[in-house]
């Protein structure tokens, strides 16, 4: 990592972000175990955008509460891994799952991605809204790559740049995110043996998500006002979505 990376520490995320009362009281936006905005409907469209794939082992990085996890589990009969940096969001998440009875089929695991290692690889490595955190994105592919088994893949979603702007600047450096380009994702992954299957420019059904949200629950000030200078970043061109499905080697 280089000298001028914001420093980016557990303790940075739960004073900016995710600390378990606002956990708590912000899932109401997403609905049930998950912290994204399009919270079921957007990973199902994510998993989609894959198309008839049969992964056996999945890791989920920065799972969060556990809800995507959840969802691949049970749409493939897959066994899910999951891996956060967050404590508040694994004990939250691990205690739900042992309320639930459901088996291990999703285990989750407290660690940074770059750090993580059970010595167990996988078909299929996926992450939503997660990336943007993790300053250090050589490492975060290289790792992604060596977790990955012959044939795997990676389907992620994440924040992108569009036009450059000061409010995409400055809600950039608030948060200390490292948000990329979608030419920039292409240009990384290509450079760490990777070979593009599907991209998505899924902004506009972001932004419809984000206006759906406003008028949904849980919505305060401060979402009103994030949600807001969201829909107003995308307007300028400056705030996009994407979804990325790239593999290594040909389709299994
Ligand atoms: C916006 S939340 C998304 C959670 C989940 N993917 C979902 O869609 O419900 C981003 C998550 O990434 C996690 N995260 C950030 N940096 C991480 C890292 N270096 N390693 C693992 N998880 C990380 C955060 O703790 C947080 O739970």
């Amino acid at each position: 990592m280089n000298k001028s990376m914001p420093v980016v520490t557990p303790q940075f995320l739960s004073d900016s972000q995710y600390n378990q009362a606002e956990i708590l009281r912000d899932e109401r936006i997403f609905g049930r175990n998950f912290y994204n905005i399009g919270g079921r409907r957007e990973n199902e469209r994510i998993l989609d955008l894959a198309g008839p794939i049969t992964p056996a082992r999945v890791l989920d990085v920065g799972c969060g509460l556990g809800g995507p996890a959840r969802l691949i589990a049970d749409r493939y009969g897959a066994h899910v891994d999951g891996v956060d940096v967050s404590a508040e969001m694994i004990d939250i998440a691990r205690s739900r799952l042992a309320s639930e009875n459901r088996g291990d089929d999703v285990v989750l695991f407290h660690s940074d991605i770059l750090d993580f290692d059970t010595g167990t690889t996988y078909d299929l490595v996926f992450s939503n809204c997660a990336f943007l955190h993790i300053h250090d994105k050589d490492r975060l592919v290289s790792r992604i790559r060596s977790l990955l088994r012959p044939q795997g893949a990676l389907l992620f979603a994440d924040f992108c740049i569009g036009e450059d702007g000061p409010e995409m600047r400055d809600y950039v450096e608030r948060y200390r995110y490292d948000i990329r380009r979608f030419d920039d994702w292409d240009e990384l992954l290509a450079r760490h043996g990777f070979q593009r299957r599907h991209v998505e420019d899924g902004t506009e059904r972001h932004a419809e998500y984000c206006r759906e949200a406003l008028g949904g629950p849980g919505i305060n000030d401060e979402w009103h006002d994030v949600l807001t200078k969201r829909l107003d970043r995308i307007d300028r061109g400056q705030h996009r979505w994407g979804i990325f499905h790239y593999g290594i080697g040909a389709p299994a």
